[in-house]
């Protein structure tokens, strides 16, 4: 039976993670934004390593570790730990899919509506002093095509906001049938026919082979003039020069960015362009989603400790 008795958290959690794996007789070291080789050094102290998404639990990390059993993510994406690794060194990955999916909905819907009104621009105008009405002509989102590339957890919890404010929802995902899309009032179409019917396309995928760079040069032509582009989910999803051409000849009427291929940023084009918005990889940035996460992630190595793991101990 797997037994976790040190924990090293190397990225920002929720004191709530801590208290519950003391409580739970577990050892924890916090240590935050640690260089490579300090962490090389801790992380070999340790049975399992806690993380968000700034750690790269890379090759190197994994072996460095030499009790590890376990790697925690709180939070969704596992794209930052190096799994065929972990799996090759018997490491279990756990990670918290649901924990802050209303919270990356929210910010998604956010930026719908930031979007069709243009606040974040028309905020910077007031606060440089100016009063320019005319510079902020937005649309109504009522009766407009919202396009749900990717119908788990988050794409659906987008639909059934986004109805509510007269949007008809349209969504893609191999995995999930006409009939479930239409439980949550979505209309499956293959994305052939997704294109030329969004007025907003919203990415709720994992980043993975077959959805890098999905919204391309190819994609983008097939949408309507005019179309808006949001991506909550991850960077690389998107194809950056691409959606760039596409903004500057007014194809694409804005784009609205949480995620980015490299974060933070050092390519400051789309960043820098008026019609994008952008938040720094804030989706699950919200007080009860951390706390949910972090709950989460403890409750799931006492459980593990106690032999009556979640994930099948
Ligand atoms: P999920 O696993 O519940 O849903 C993802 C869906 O994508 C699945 O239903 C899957 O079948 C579908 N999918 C896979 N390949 C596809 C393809 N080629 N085309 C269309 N659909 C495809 O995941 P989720 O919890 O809804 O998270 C969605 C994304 O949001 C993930 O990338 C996750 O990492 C990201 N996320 C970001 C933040 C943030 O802070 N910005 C927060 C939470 C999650
Ligand atoms: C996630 O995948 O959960 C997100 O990237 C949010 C995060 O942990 O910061």
């Amino acid at each position: 039976m797997i037994q976790i008795k040190s924990v090293l958290i190397s990225d920002e959690i929720d004191q709530e993670c801590v208290d519950i794996l003391e409580n739970n007789g577990v050892v924890v070291t916090v240590k935050t934004n640690m260089a490579k080789d300090v962490l090389l050094k801790e992380v070999e102290k340790h049975d399992a390593l806690i993380v968000r998404s700034a750690t790269r639990v890379t090759k190197e990390v994994i072996e460095a570790g030499k009790q590890l059993k376990l790697i925690g993510r709180a939070g969704t994406g596992v794209d930052n730990i190096d799994l065929p690794v972990a799996n090759e060194h018997g490491v279990i990955v756990m990670n918290t899919p649901a924990g802050n999916s209303r919270s990356a909905c929210e910010l998604t819907c956010t930026m719908v509506m930031s979007l069709a009104r243009h606040v974040p621009q028309a905020h910077a105008s007031m606060k440089a002093g100016k009063w320019a009405r005319k510079d902020f002509m937005g649309q109504e989102v009522f009766g407009k095509t919202l396009a749900i590339i990717g119908l788990g957890r988050i794409g659906r919890e987008v639909a059934t906001r986004m109805q509510a404010f007269g949007m008809k929802t349209i969504g893609f995902d191999p995995l999930v049938s006409v009939e479930e899309a239409a439980t949550c009032g979505i209309e499956w179409l293959p994305l052939d026919k997704i294109w030329p019917l969004a007025d907003y396309i919203t990415l709720h995928v994992p980043l993975i082979p077959a959805t890098e760079n999905l919204i391309n040069k190819t994609t983008l032509q097939q949408c309507k003039r005019g179309v808006y582009v949001i991506n909550v989910a991850r960077g690389g999803i998107i194809e950056e020069t691409d959606l760039l051409a596409a903004l500057n000849d007014s194809h694409c009427a804005g784009a609205a960015f949480d995620v980015y291929i490299e974060e933070p940023p050092k390519d400051r084009s789309l960043i820098d362009h008026p019609k994008v918005i952008c938040t720094p990889h804030l989706g699950a940035s919200t007080n009860e989603a951390q706390q949910r996460v972090a709950r989460e992630i403890a409750e799931n190595i006492v459980a593990l400790n106690a032999g009556v793991g979640l994930y099948g101990a």
